[in-house]
């Protein structure tokens, strides 16, 4: 009995409590109930203060109603360390050392959307451990020029396949409660003078190539942020851009989560106020100075209360954008759940080694690979086999709590079965201090020798050894894939390219590992064994390495774009197009999209341009044979049925890919064909499986520009299906009418 009457006072004290309890507070409270409730008790100071930064990577929450801060981290591929308030640099924690992950463009090479949710949870994982409440994660735009310094953070040069491969990965971050923030909207496909390009673009290249991936994360994958980028469209900057950030990605879209500046994005008051964005982060002030709160002379601070106190701003703006960011910190820190993450766990370094692995592109192999227990005298050449490459790159670059280089997971994987030995081969950045992070290969890679005496010493080790492993590439130093440093050449650079014709003219066993995040000249490429694509891959580089090199994990990555033989082959070529051409009297320069909807493989096969490897071409270590497929009509598309069996003697995965080519129409550009559709399946020696894919009516349209809708041509369209953009066996016709 006592117990009883012990258990309903209790029960009536939290009944009562929670009745008590302000609505915005309540956990149990369906979110905008608790929005309206919070937005009504705060004053305009407080809603103001609320849209822009308090700090460098944080925003003010309401310290009177017990309403937290925003915080913002990057980036796409690990949680980035603290950095100072008043410079870039490290802050020298000691609990901040995160898992590194690798660069998107690896997860986009594995062509596996299920890799891409698993990554999203384990990097939304690691923020929220941090206490980090937006993810400034992920970054889709568009390789459309192989020089553009950040295509390593993005996910290649087709719309679909970023499309596919971001939406898991926003939903994985977000099933953290973290807001995972689309970047970089939109346009931003170069960095070379990024605060100033101006892009001029048809409506069907945006909505065909450039918005389709921002579509997708936001209708699809449901993102909390979108972060609009540096540069100028229609002569307005994206961060002040009212067609971009109301018309289209909220009006049209239906986002009704917060936009968030790129750094320092924001250049005017006025402007940024008719564009629509809701927070403003990074605008050229570093914090407190002497003399005031430099973060009160922001665009949407001080500015922004003066046009609200004397009517020249409307409240209803104002609590539109403080809805939003209430709304995102009731998803996030102030969410039903409370989780608090993991970091730098087992399972994620597992998930950072699988995706790297499985991201790996073979591109050549005459035999040397798997390596052979016979090859007793390994020589390993080049300076990205030991140097860090967690570091560098920009603001992606991270503090990472380990990384085993190329070097050591080959050591890790063949020490006991044969000699590895390594040569430095050339010198690029050398040891380098990246903001304030010493890289752990700093006393290893300080050189004495000049780049003559590091050629020759290479050159003899490799006329004894069994085996050559060159593993170079570019390093995420300035022009070398690096935020706002574009690169300047196809090429390899620091005599690379020499370097390899001279190892593989004294040794007929050389296997090229490329690590980079963006295509590169391969002049070499008839002169050596095998050639590898590797991607910057973090914490687990060189064990995803190893196992691909030792077959321990069977290749199955395919290109996210294409790999051009020189740049002038490429759709960005001329100045006009690239880097664009400088306004008379100004510092903008005006880049014109000219190639319009033919970007990446789009090109190429349009044009009829040969390329060095295709879009979605990859090597495995067995063969695959992909049968007849069988197309049915479904009430909104096709569905595409095609079994695929493994004809050699090692377990492998194969990706099969749907292509379409659309009836000719006089007057309208068509691409020679485009993916719709792509399907990977893991099958043992000797075994057959079927796959179905299936591709929607949506996936035959134009975007029509007279009648700004997408719009599907009557007649007969053709299914092409194989294994890579350039081998597509099998060709289906159907009608549509
Ligand atoms: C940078 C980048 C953006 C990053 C932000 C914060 O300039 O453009 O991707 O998230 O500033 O570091």
């Amino acid at each position: 009995m006592r117990l009883l009457a012990t258990i309903l006072f209790c029960s009536a004290c939290l009944g009562g409590f929670s009745q008590s309890l302000p609505k915005y507070l309540d956990h149990t409270a369906p979110i905008e109930e608790r929005v309206s409730d919070a937005l009504r008790r705060m004053t305009l100071e407080e809603k103001v203060r609320m849209l822009h930064a308090q700090s460098k990577f944080s925003s003010a929450g309401v310290p009177r109603l017990g309403i937290p801060e925003l915080w913002c981290a990057d980036g796409p591929h690990g949680i980035r360390g603290e950095v100072f308030w008043d410079s870039w640099d490290n802050a020298g924690w000691t609990n901040d050392s995160c898992t590194a992950f690798p660069a998107l463009t690896c997860l986009a090479a594995t062509w596996r959307p299920e890799l891409a949710r698993e990554y999203g949870r384990a990097i939304g994982e690691e923020a929220r451990y941090r206490g980090k409440d937006i993810l400034l994660a992920p970054g889709v735009n568009m390789l459309r020029t192989p020089l553009n310094g950040r295509n390593f953070e993005y996910l290649g040069e087709d719309p679909f396949l970023a499309s596919v491969m971001a939406v898991p990965y926003i939903q994985g971050v977000q099933s953290n409660n973290v807001a995972a923030c689309l970047k970089h909207f939109a346009l931003n496909n170069n960095e070379m003078n990024r605060n100033f390009s101006d892009v001029h673009v048809s409506d069907r290249a945006l909505r065909e190539i450039y918005l389709p991936a921002f579509k997708a994360g936001v209708q699809q994958g449901g993102a909390w942020a979108v972060m609009p980028s540096y540069n100028l469209f229609e002569n307005r900057h994206a961060c002040e851009n009212p067609r971009l950030i109301k018309d289209i990605l909220k009006k049209e879209w239906g986002f009704d989560g917060i936009t968030v500046s790129d750094w320092g994005g924001v250049h005017d008051t006025d402007k940024v106020l008719d564009g629509g964005l809701d927070l403003e982060m990074g605008t050229g002030t570093d914090g407190l100075r002497a003399d005031m709160n430099a973060y009160d002379t922001y665009h949407m601070a001080n500015p922004y209360l003066e046009r609200l106190r004397d009517g020249r701003a409307p409240e209803e703006e104002l609590d539109d954008h403080v809805r939003r960011v209430l709304r995102t910190i009731f998803r996030t820190s102030m969410s039903p759940s409370h989780w608090k993450g993991r970091f730098t766990c087992p399972e994620h370094y597992a998930t950072a080694r699988r995706i790297g692995a499985e991201g790996i592109v073979l591109l050549k192999n005459n035999g040397a690979l798997p390596i052979s227990d016979k090859k007793k005298k390994i020589l390993v050449v080049g300076e990205n086999a030991v140097k860090m490459l967690t570091i560098g790159g920009g603001s992606s670059s991270l503090k990472a709590q380990k990384e085993v280089s190329p070097l050591e997971g080959l050591r890790n994987a063949l020490g006991g079965k044969a000699e590895v030995d390594w040569e430095r081969g050339y010198i690029g950045a050398g040891s380098v201090v990246y903001n304030n992070v010493k890289s752990k290969d700093y006393d290893l890679l300080s050189e004495t020798r000049d780049s003559l005496r590091l050629v020759a010493d290479a050159l003899e080790k490799a006329k004894t050894a069994d085996l050559v492993i060159f593993v170079g590439g570019l390093n995420k130093e300035d022009y070398q894939d690096c935020e706002d440093k574009d690169r300047i050449s196809l090429n390899l650079p620091y005599g690379q390219d020499g370097l390899i014709e001279a190892l593989a003219a004294v040794n007929p066993n050389v296997v090229v590992v490329n690590i980079s995040g963006n295509p590169v000249a391969m002049p070499w490429a008839d002169k050596v064994s095998a050639i590898v694509q590797d991607w910057y891959l973090g914490s687990e580089a060189g064990n995803s390495l190893a196992d691909v090199l030792t077959g321990a994990v069977n290749p199955s990555g395919k290109l996210p774009f294409s790999v051009p033989y020189r740049l002038e082959d490429t759709p960005a070529w001329g100045e006009r197009r690239y880097p664009g051409i400088k306004r008379a009297g100004s510092n903008i320069h005006d880049i014109h999209y000219d190639e319009d909807i033919l970007i990446g493989y789009r090109w190429y096969d349009t044009k009829d341009i040969p390329v060095r490897f295709p879009f979605g071409y990859g090597l495995s270590y067995t063969g695959f044979d992909i049968g007849k497929p069988v197309v049915t009509r479904t009430a909104d598309g096709y569905s595409l049925r095609v079994d695929v069996s493994n004809t050699g003697k090692m377990a492998g995965a194969e990706t099969v890919q749907v292509y379409v080519s659309a009836p000719r129409q006089k007057g309208l550009l068509r691409e020679r064909k485009k993916l719709v559709g792509f399907s990977k399946i893991d099958l043992a020696p000797g075994e057959t499986r079927g796959v179905s894919i299936d591709i929607p009516f949506s996936s035959l349209a134009y975007y029509d520009e007279d009648t700004a809708s997408e719009r599907i041509v009557k007649g007969k369209y053709v299914f092409s299906v194989g294994s890579s953009s350039a081998d597509l066996p099998h060709k289906i016709t159907v009608k549509y009418d």
